[in-house]
């Protein structure tokens, strides 16, 4: 599989949201990663429910939506009505991960899981088979435009339980992920790259999004 890039609307013009989703689409982008936040389970307030049901509207692109919020089995069928084709939740947020998991298989989405930077992989090894996505933050969840924690040996151990696992989830890295790191974190063993800043920060949004992926060497 090659290497997916998933550019973060969280760093994006929000007046123009069509203009940006359009660039994003003619990059050559298949993804689209949605940072909602509640400003509990992280200390921001990003965008919700109905942004993501009105931007579906105009937009084919792989929505790849990243829950930042308190015990997210409350909404996700929301987020599936409003057009989410994968619901990755936190486990430090989730009462009953397995069944959060459950669910949002249920509602027809892929169903990821995430961890912060400090959480351990022992929070995520009983669900790697269960989970199509694992995403491990290096950054602190909340902001865009925050440098990279160094988490490749997180990245390495993480891809040998799942190789060992015989998981056939990918792997995903958010956050700081700039042309410089790029190459290193898909060495570690990610499939699946968020850029926010590094993308949206940039005039040209093409060209941004191809410098990370060439950057990757893949
Ligand atoms: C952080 C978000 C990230 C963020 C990435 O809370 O989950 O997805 O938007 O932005 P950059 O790439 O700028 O670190
Ligand atoms: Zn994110």
């Amino acid at each position: 599989m090659s290497i997916i890039i998933s550019p973060s609307l969280l760093s994006a013009n929000f007046a123009r949201l069509e203009d940006e989703l359009k660039a994003i689409d003619q990059a050559g982008a298949p993804w689209l990663h949605l940072d909602v936040m509640d400003g509990l389970f992280v200390p921001n307030i990003s965008f919700g429910i109905p942004v993501i049901k009105a931007i579906r509207k105009v937009s084919d692109l792989f929505f790849d939506c990243h829950l930042m919020i308190a015990e997210p089995s409350r909404y996700l069928k929301d987020f599936a009505d409003a057009g989410a084709d994968l619901i990755t939740v936190h486990e430090e947020a989730s009462r009953d991960v397995r069944q959060t998991l459950a669910d949002i298989k249920a509602l027809g989405c892929k169903a990821g899981l995430s961890i912060n930077p400090e959480t351990p992989l022992s929070a995520v090894e009983p669900y790697l088979t269960e989970a199509d996505l694992i995403l491990l933050m290096s950054v602190h969840p909340g902001f865009g435009g925050q440098s990279f924690i160094d988490i490749t040996f997180k990245i390495k151990e993480l891809r040998r339980l799942m190789d060992e696992a015989g998981s056939k989830a990918i792997l995903q890295v958010d956050g700081g992920i700039t042309t410089d790191n790029a190459k290193a974190v898909v060495d570690a063993g990610a499939k699946c790259l968020v850029a926010g800043s590094a993308i949206f920060g940039k005039e040209d949004r093409k060209a941004a999004l191809e410098g990370i992926l060439a950057a990757t060497g893949k």
